[in-house]
């Protein structure tokens, strides 16, 4: 997917907010080098800059790295592809937060994964777990079918069962698989559902006619507000699979 970097930063910061949770797993040893695998625009690796002043930024798309260098000048980003990293037992800590879903390929993420950890290194990370974004997704579903269009699911949402399994068999050792429910309020009011499914199904949106999308955006507003407005603003069904592993 196309990723808009200012679009992004101003909308869904949120995003950000989340992962700090996520942050406590990490331990507090300045020596440590981290990895911040799918940085977006680098608002968690400022903040691992607390655990440790050796931290990386990575991210697959050019434009979030460019935005990332000016909001953090002092930090190292690169563009980098999660399934073809450039390292090699290189950090102590490798810490992704709401990326991995959107990888499609498990096996050589998590191989990379392991490659570049150093020997009793730590992988922390979190993303969308099963169901995650259901509903969600069948609105968006329903409409665009009477469109006579379907709706490729791009996303990777796994059971903690199956992630364990896939964690374990490129040889990490789990401490921690665990998955829960994280309803996220959107930002902007009544905007904020059309302003999320804008910007991550925009490549099942962007063939349509304007007037197509406007309709698709009216129906998924129609049809949800029971089970996701909660008076004053849109509300997320999330679901999150949290994992600590250790090589
Ligand atoms: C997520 O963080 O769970 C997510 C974000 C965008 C699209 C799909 C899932």
């Amino acid at each position: 997917m196309e990723w808009n970097a200012d679009f992004y930063e101003d909308k869904h910061g949120f995003v950000a907010d989340y992962g700090k949770d996520l942050l406590s797993h990490v331990p507090d040893n300045p020596g440590q080098a981290i990895l911040d695998l799918g940085c977006g625009t680098g608002a968690l690796t400022q903040e691992l800059l607390a655990k440790s002043a050796h931290v990386v930024g990575a991210d697959a798309s050019p434009d979030m790295v460019r935005k990332a260098r000016m909001l953090h000048p002092d930090i190292d980003f690169r563009v980098v592809d999660a399934c073809r990293m450039p390292w090699s037992n290189r950090f102590d800590v490798v810490f992704s937060n709401a990326v991995f879903h959107w990888i499609s390929d498990q096996k050589a993420l998590l191989e990379n994964i392991f490659r570049v950890l150093k020997p009793q290194g730590r992988l922390v990370c979190e993303f969308g777990a099963v169901r995650n974004i259901h509903r969600i997704q069948q609105a968006f579903q329903s409409s665009l079918s009477r469109q006579k269009r379907h709706h490729e699911n791009p996303f990777y949402f796994p059971t903690v069962e199956e992630y364990r399994k896939l964690v374990e068999q490129a040889g990490l050792h789990p401490e921690l698989v665990m998955d829960y429910d994280r309803p996220t309020p959107l930002k902007d009011g009544e905007n904020g559902l059309r302003n999320w499914v804008r910007q991550f199904f925009a490549s099942d949106l962007s063939p349509l006619p304007g007037a197509g999308r406007i309709r698709i955006l009216e129906e998924m507003e129609s049809a949800l507000p029971d089970e996701l407005w909660d008076g004053t603003q849109w509300v997320a069904d999330y679901r999150r699979i949290r994992v600590i592993a250790v090589k």
